[in-house]
Order: C-alpha cells, then sequence, then structure tokens
C-alpha cells in the first residue's frame, strides 16, 4: 500500500491546481434536481416549513435512528432551541473550551452562565473527568461537542455522569453529521442533538439546523419556540415567547438532496484520512488525531498537531507559498475562554485550560472535501510532512 502511495506523490509542478481548505460538495444531478425542488416550492407558495422540511426531517430522522427531528434555521438556534425546550434556565452549563462561539453564546442567551471545561489532547473533546471538575451545585446541563467529527470513546460515561447528577446532557453535533459510537449516530447520546447545515459541514442546507430528541415533550417545545412561539403553524395563539428559527423551504430541499449522500460523503472522507493516515503517522513533528475504537468519524476536519517548536502561521503559509495548499480554519484557535467577550463576561484568562491551550496552538487541519482523490492526498500529506521538516 505505502509502496503505491509513495508512486502517487505529486510535485507542486505536477499538480497543476492548487488544492483549497474545502469545496461545497453539489454534484450536477444534485444541482438539477434542486433546480426543480426550487421550482416546485415557487409554484406551491409555500416557501417555509412545508412538505420539504417534513422530508428533510423524516431522513433525518431515518439517517440518524431518532424518533424526532426538527429542523431550524441554524445549529445556534438549535442549541438555544435545546436548552429552552428543557426549560433549562438561571443554572450553569459546561461547555469545552475548544468549541465555536455559538456553543458558549447559546446558553448565555438561554438565561445561564457558562463554564469551560478542559479537552483531552487525543480525542480532542471533553472528557469525564474535565466535565466533572467543573460540576458545581448550580450545573443544569452539560453542552458535549464532538469536535471535528470525533465522539469520544467516554461518551456513555459522561451521559452516566450528567444521569447521576440530575443533569441534562446535550450534544451540539454540528461537525457530527454521520458520525457514530458503537453504531449509535451522534445526537443520541443525550436528551437532545444539535446539528449544523452551515455551507462548510459534512452536509450543507446553505444554512439551516436540527434539533433530535427520543422526547415527545421536547419535540413539542422545540417546535413552538421555532415558529414565533405560536401553538401551531397555522394558528395565531401563542403559547410562549418564540423566535423566527424556522428553515425555509430552500433550504430544507437543499439540505433534504445533500444529506441523500451521507453514506458515500462520510466513506469517501474516511478514504482521504487513511490516505494522510498513512503518510504522517511515520512523522514524529507532526501526530494524528486518531479516531478513537469504535468511532466512526465524518472527519469534518483532519487534524494533525504539530511538535512543539514548529510555528503553526509559518507552516501554513510554507504549505500555501510552496505548495499551493490551503489548510482550513481550526478547530478551535482561540479556544473560548482566551476569546474577548467571553474573558469579559466570565473572567477567564490565558492559562485556566492549559491542554486546550497547547493543542488549539498546535493545531493545523488539512484540506478535506469530496473531490481530493488518491493524488492529491498523498501530495497533501508528503507536502505537510516536508514543511514541517523544513520548519524544525
Ligand atoms: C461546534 C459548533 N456549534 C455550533 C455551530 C453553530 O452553527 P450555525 O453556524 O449553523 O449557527 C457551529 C457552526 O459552525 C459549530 O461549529
Amino acid at each position: 500500500m505505502q509502496k503505491n502511495l509513495g508512486s502517487t506523490i505529486m510535485t507542486k509542478q505536477e499538480s497543476t491546481r492548487s488544492i483549497p481548505s474545502f469545496k461545497l460538495y453539489f454534484p450536477q444531478e444534485d444541482i438539477t434536481q434542486f433546480q426543480n425542488y426550487s421550482a416546485d416550492i415557487l409554484e406551491s407558495g409555500m416557501l417555509t416549513l412545508g412538505k420539504y422540511t417534513r422530508q428533510f426531517e423524516e431522513q433525518c430522522s431515518k439517517i440518524l435512528g431518532t424518533p424526532h427531528s426538527i429542523a431550524v434555521n441554524s445549529g445556534t438556534s438549535a442549541i438555544e432551541i435545546a436548552l429552552r425546550s428543557l426549560r433549562i434556565a438561571d443554572g450553569e452549563i459546561v461547555v469545552p473550551t475548544n468549541s465555536f462561539g455559538a456553543t458558549a453564546a447559546a446558553p448565555i442567551l438561554s438565561g445561564n452562565k457558562v463554564r469551560f471545561a478542559d479537552i483531552e489532547e487525543r480525542t480532542l473533546c471533553a472528557s469525564r473527568s474535565t466535565i466533572e471538575e467543573q460540576l458545581t451545585r448550580t450545573t443544569k446541563a452539560v453542552v458535549l461537542v464532538h469536535i471535528a467529527g470525533i465522539i469520544s470513546p467516554e461518551v456513555d460515561q459522561i451521559r452516566i455522569l450528567c444521569e447521576e447528577k440530575g443533569i441534562s446532557l446535550i450534544e451540539d453535533a454540528a461537525h457530527a453529521f454521520g458520525s457514530r459510537f458503537q453504531g449509535k449516530s451522534a445526537g443520541n447520546f443525550g436528551v437532545a442533538g444539535c446539528f449544523s447545515f452551515y455551507p462548510t459541514k459534512v452536509v450543507s442546507a446553505g444554512e439551516g439546523g436540527l434539533v433530535v430528541t427520543s422526547q415527545a415533550e421536547l419535540d413539542r417545545n422545540a417546535r413552538v419556540l421555532r415558529d414565533q412561539g405560536k401553538e401551531s403553524f397555522n394558528s395565531n395563539i401563542i403559547v410562549d415567547l418564540g423566535y423566527n428559527w424556522r428553515m425555509s423551504e430552500f433550504n430544507a430541499a437543499a439540505g433534504l438532496i445533500a444529506s441523500k449522500r451521507i453514506n458515500e460523503i462520510v466513506e469517501k472522507r474516511n478514504h482521504i484520512a487513511s490516505i494522510y493516515n498513512e503518510i504522517l503517522r511515520k512523522s514524529n513533528l507532526v501526530s494524528v488525531v486518531e479516531t478513537p475504537d469504535g468511532c466512526l468519524n465524518n472527519y469534518y476536519k483532519y487534524v494533525i498537531l504539530l511538535a512543539s517548536g514548529i510555528n503553526r502561521d509559518e507552516f501554513k503559509m510554507a504549505m500555501k507559498s510552496q505548495k499551493s495548499i490551503a489548510c482550513s480554519g481550526e478547530v478551535y484557535t482561540p479556544p473560548l475562554h482566551l476569546e474577548p467577550i467571553f474573558m469579559k463576561l466570565l473572567g477567564t484568562k490565558r492559562g485556566d485550560y492549559p491542554i486546550a491551550e497547547d493543542v488549539c496552538q498546535r493545531m493545523v487541519c488539512l484540506p478535506m472535501y469530496q473531490e481530493i482523490d488518491d493524488d492529491a492526498a498523498g501530495y497533501v500529506a508528503a507536502s505537510a510532512q516536508e514543511v514541517a521538516e523544513s520548519l524544525h
């Protein structure tokens, strides 16, 4: 296998194209289908929360194996809706510090305080112990992030911890549509799972989000909240303080088309990752963040950690200027406790979460998208090793 890979590694000259960090995947057949669906939507006059939203919800329930799926307009609103549907307010919510701002903003916007948890280097996720050390008498929930598509092998222990403490486990599965652990899809480990269909995600609807749950009451509350607090779509009776968190039919149609390819997408991303792994596992200058045993990773991001002493900015610049390879955004730099707004609101500071601080500054995400062929994957991995050597 390695022999074959060696012979397929391209030089920059051989690689006529540059390799972007990310490319949206809508093949021509899907574009045509979207045009047809769009015409149907316009002709029907039903532009929001219509039959495409219902079909998208049903398809997501089938893919994810969840009894209830509620489509909304973003991953951010999915988290806020989950918390508000569970009536979680005036409490503390534990959130990993290496996440997107929305993971912490949504709990605060729903009337709670946030406490960050550190992460483990091997999974990039919060662990049972990093969560447990942040629990207080006022903790009401944990928002667990399956960062980069990785589901922590401690997910069941984290669920048990939450059950023992009588607090809710909510999954921020924005990165993890199609990831599984021991056969169970992301979104099914807690009381609610929240997904994002933002353009960079493994499945995109343009914009959009999804709340999944097995609880009928949460499903009911979420549907009320997403549509201005009305008791139902066709009613004008307002029973809660909701918002316009609706999914439009166009986004639902795009999500319906994109999500039907989830198996093929995850398979291809795992194939690209296997080529990266084979080359980079031999390196002592970069370490691969390995997918834990039992986890099917959707490889939203392929993450490597640079050896200390290699400057990440210089590494990314050299990949771009010498190899024409763009690395994507990290997950995340800086960690949230060092973002100005959270330092101001929560009083967090450098040194508070040392593992995340170290890992987040050594992390690089290599290009990952459907159209990377074997030659390009070999070229990317070999280039990462060469650039790391040149900077060591
Ligand atoms: C971990 C995480 N949570 C939440 C979100 C919010 O999703 P959206 O952008 O759809 O609101 C994102 C989006 O990128 C994310 O990466």
